[in-house]
């Protein structure tokens, strides 16, 4: 049984094999042959709010030949706590497939091990690993193989998006460069465990010199909108724009995983210069998730 959980657990053959695919799936979007979900019902278990990865995953699930089934946490007896290893041996007798969005990484594992069906983590507080597979395809659909290339990620270095990063750096070759304030920088321990070559800094001058990509995402990721204030103040000046693009590679791509916000992790400008890319990303999100359950419900 095969699952994709975090890119930490994904072998680089397997990512690779992803990323092969992909560009196949957005060539023949409606091949009438390339239906491996034919006759099979997915949940979409969501705990968090979701634009591009509900509606990537409800489509792509629908083009495959399956059928989506979208379940907000919150009205299933899961919200009101049934317990996750119950919910799965249920659900898993039932459908041939899950999505999750949810804040615990260790939720997603345990719906995998007690359900039976592949499982997709789509998106925890840990990891991002649809996201960041989604990016390195939309970078090397315009740039060639990411392998030796630099990419200097720009803001809260500690959430899911920046640590789907570094697993995928150390399997896939390229230098990560992660530039954010010390309170945001990812923990020895991710690092020791993902080894590859990365650089941590708060010196975001430094980290974007040379860069062949600028990548950034929100300073308040959710669930942490407690903290907004703070980390508003604390991640300020920590921001893609103009004059840090001026240090990078002149063909330098940005990008974003969207939502954006505008004035805080992205100037306008930059954001608007750069839309092309970004938005190329988010439609790239329904390609690769037909490739990731392709490979998947493959034996
Ligand atoms: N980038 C991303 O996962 O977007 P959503 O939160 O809208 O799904
Ligand atoms: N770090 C962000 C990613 C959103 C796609 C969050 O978790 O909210």
């Amino acid at each position: 049984m095969k699952h994709l959980l975090s890119l930490e657990s994904m072998t680089r053959e397997a990512m690779e094999a992803v990323l092969k695919a992909s560009a196949g799936f957005k060539q023949h979007r409606d091949a009438p042959d390339r239906k491996p979900l034919a006759g099979q019902t997915w949940a979409l278990i969501f705990s968090k709010s979701s634009t591009r990865t509900r509606v990537s995953f409800e489509v792509g699930i629908h083009e495959l030949g399956g059928r989506p089934l979208f379940l907000n946490a919150n009205d299933i007896q899961l919200g009101r706590g049934e317990p996750i290893k119950d919910t799965a041996r249920v659900l898993g007798r039932m459908l041939h497939g899950a999505v999750i969005r949810t804040f615990a990484q260790r939720d997603v594992e345990e719906f995998a091990q007690f359900s039976g069906i592949p499982t997709i983590n789509a998106l925890t507080d840990d990891e991002h690993p649809c996201q960041v597979l989604t990016d390195i395809h939309t970078f090397q659909e315009r740039r060639g193989s990411i392998q030796g290339k630099i990419v200097t990620f720009v803001g809260d270095g500690a959430c899911n998006m920046p640590i789907s990063w570094i697993f995928a750096a150390a399997k896939l070759g390229f230098e990560l460069r992660i530039a954010a304030p010390k309170a945001f920088q990812p923990s020895e321990e991710i690092l020791r465990r993902a080894g590859g070559n990365i650089q941590v800094t708060d010196d975001l001058q430094a980290a974007a010199k040379g860069s062949d990509l600028l990548y950034t995402d929100v300073w308040v990721s959710m669930g942490k909108e407690a903290e907004s204030a703070d980390r508003i103040r604390q991640l300020q000046g920590y921001q893609v724009n103009a004059a840090l693009l001026q240090r990078a590679k002149p063909d330098a791509l940005v990008m974003h995983c969207l939502p954006a916000y505008r004035g805080k992790e992205i100037d306008d400008a930059t954001f608007e210069a750069n839309a092309d890319t970004i938005f190329e990303q988010a439609e790239n999100r329904l390609h690769v998730q037909k490739a990731i359950m392709n490979w998947l419900v493959q034996s």
